[in-house]
């Protein structure tokens, strides 16, 4: 027992330790070289999941590199649906880019700024400062050598009518905080004095459009906070509190095995969610949503649903930036997801553009994950290439000295055996392959779904063991050390206190 002590009492201080540590040595970061504007530019586009897996190992002092994205920070998305609870608090999901930037051995330039306009042909870059504090200069141009284009997607309506102005949707910070805030907003209204029957029903009917995992997901988040926080406080709404899941599939998450999607389901059911599958959603107004449903006789009738909050969550559409590249580029004539790009992920087409994650069409879904892989696969390129360069002027010269100095030839020629082979190696660069770990879904009431890879076959689990698993596994995948005491903390916080249901 005494051992036992020792040794926990060991562990918490190796942790905190570790944690010290950690942050100290993000403050005090070591001395950067200057950005070098002799060497080729390399622009960046985007700070998501692909921009900053490439920045992170990238080796910058090859090339004078410089980022821009009209938000300076790194999102970790897999969280997001619990920011807008308040299960966990958003900061603690943000990473400061220039942090990030902060730790490579070369400086890197940041503009926060949109870019609006890509010209692949006089290779420059146009930018916008569209943050409510302008200067005199609030658009430019960026000229570039390469450029890595990762700016993900926006949200996808189809065009159907409403949607942007009355719905919320749930892929930026300033979305969650929205949600937030609507919650509240119609749960305290729904409580106002003398309010009629039919207009609580309205207020406190939260209605989600679209049964991927972004719509899951909030759904399950959804419930919880309504089941373990708002109706303790509010018990007089507690019966009229309803969540309802709309998907135009007959099932929700389709990119799961059918034994998990039957799970998810029967979750929902008894969490009093309900799922309206072969529901698609055709006109959205202030206080409606409009539907065709398909029976089970082939038959489609229209139903309209009255609701208080609309989080609409339909999945991805290309950004104007990307359209508008794709239009002037006559080999992306036929693609219609995003820039189509080769397995080097070099936009089809173009010299010296690359693409990675949402906005890039390279076979895969548009996930995290795939953008996170293709980040780091492509820095692996870009760290190659210039080494590849460095290589090829060494032989050169070293070829040249060979005939200069006829006396040390069998050391020169070896060396230059050396560096040759050094470059068959570095050329020999494998094209871009995918490498599936899973995908994790929480679907509510501390239960969480999972299909991941296993011994070279697939494993379909779901519970509450599972959502245990999705927390570590989350928490594990955490930007930085910083992030994951934020997080942990909020969980921990929740639990004890409650979501702060205060409407900021
Ligand atoms: P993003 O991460 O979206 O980053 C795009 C970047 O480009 C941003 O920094 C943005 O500010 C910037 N930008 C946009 N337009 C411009 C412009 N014009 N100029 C300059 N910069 C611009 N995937 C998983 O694998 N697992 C999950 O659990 C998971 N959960 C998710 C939960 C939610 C709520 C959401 C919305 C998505 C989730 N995803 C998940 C999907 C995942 O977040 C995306 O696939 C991933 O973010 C794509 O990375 P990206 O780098 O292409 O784009
Ligand atoms: P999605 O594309 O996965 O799902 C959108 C759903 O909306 C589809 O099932 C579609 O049938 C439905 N839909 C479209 N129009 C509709 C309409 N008019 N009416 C009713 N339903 C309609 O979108 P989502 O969930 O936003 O995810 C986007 C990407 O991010 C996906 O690749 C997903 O895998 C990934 N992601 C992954 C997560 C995870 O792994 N946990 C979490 C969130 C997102």
């Amino acid at each position: 027992f005494k051992w036992l002590r020792r040794f926990a009492y060991l562990s918490i201080l190796g942790l905190v330790g570790g944690v010290a540590y950690d942050g100290y040595k993000d403050r005090h970061p070591d001395e950067q070289f200057p950005p070098d504007p002799q060497k080729k530019t390399l622009v960046v586009l985007g700070t998501g999941w692909g921009s900053v897996a490439f920045l992170k190992k990238l080796d910058t002092s090859n090339y004078n590199v410089i980022v821009i994205s009209n938000r300076n920070y790194f999102l970790f998305t897999p969280l997001l649906p619990s920011c807008t609870t308040g299960q966990i608090e958003h900061r603690s999901i943000m990473e400061p880019v220039r942090q990030i930037l902060r730790h490579k051995k070369a400086a890197v330039r940041f503009y926060e700024a949109e870019a609006t306009q890509i010209d692949y042909e006089r290779k420059v870059v146009k930018i916008t400062d569209n943050s409510d504090i302008q200067g005199d200069v609030s658009e430019t141009e960026v000229p570039y050598d390469m450029l890595v284009i990762g700016v993900g997607a926006e949200n996808a309506t189809f065009g159907i009518p409403g949607v942007r102005e009355h719905s919320c949707f749930l892929k930026e910070i300033r979305d969650a905080q929205a949600i937030r805030t609507k919650i509240m907003d119609c749960v305290e209204t729904a409580a106002f004095k003398d309010q009629t029957q039919e207009e609580v029903d309205r207020l406190l009917h939260m209605v989600v459009v679209g049964g991927g995992p972004t719509g899951v997901e909030f759904a399950g988040e959804l419930r919880d906070f309504f089941d373990e926080d708002i109706k303790k406080l509010i018990p007089e709404i507690a019966p009229r509190f309803k969540v309802t899941l709309i998907e135009a599939l007959p099932n929700v998450l389709p990119m799961f095995s059918k034994q998990l999607i039957d799970y998810t389901e029967s979750t929902f059911k008894e969490e009093h969610i309900e799922i309206k599958t072969k529901t698609m959603v055709k006109r959205v107004t202030d206080k409606t949503v409009e539907a065709e449903v398909t029976g089970p006789d082939g038959k489609k009738s229209m139903v309209t649903i009255p609701y208080g909050l609309l989080v609409w969550a339909t999945g991805n559409a290309v950004r104007p930036v990307v359209k508008d590249l794709m239009s002037r580029i006559p080999a992306q004539k036929d693609s219609r997801r995003g820039l189509a790009v080769n397995e080097y992920l070099v936009v089809q087409g173009t010299r010296d553009v690359w693409a990675v994650g949402d906005c890039a069409v390279a076979g895969y879904a548009p996930t995290a994950q795939v953008a996170s892989q293709e980040g780091t696969f492509l820095a692996k390129l870009f760290n190659n290439m210039a080494m590849t360069e460095t290589l090829e002027n060494k032989i050169h010269e070293l070829s040249a000295g060979l005939n200069l100095k006829p006396g040390n030839a069998a050391e020169v020629a070896q060396e230059i055996e050396s560096a040759e082979k050094q470059l068959r190696r570095i050329k020999d660069i494998k094209p871009f392959q995918y490498s599936h770990q899973g995908s994790l879904a929480y679907i509510g009431s501390e239960k969480a779904v999972a299909d991941v890879a296993w011994l070279n076959g697939n494993l379909a689990t779901g519970g509450k063991l599972t959502y245990l698993f999705w927390r570590s596994i989350y928490l594990s995948m955490c930007f930085s050390t910083r992030n994951r005491v934020l997080v942990a903390m909020d969980w921990i916080k929740a639990k004890i206190y409650g979501r702060d249901v205060s409407r900021e």
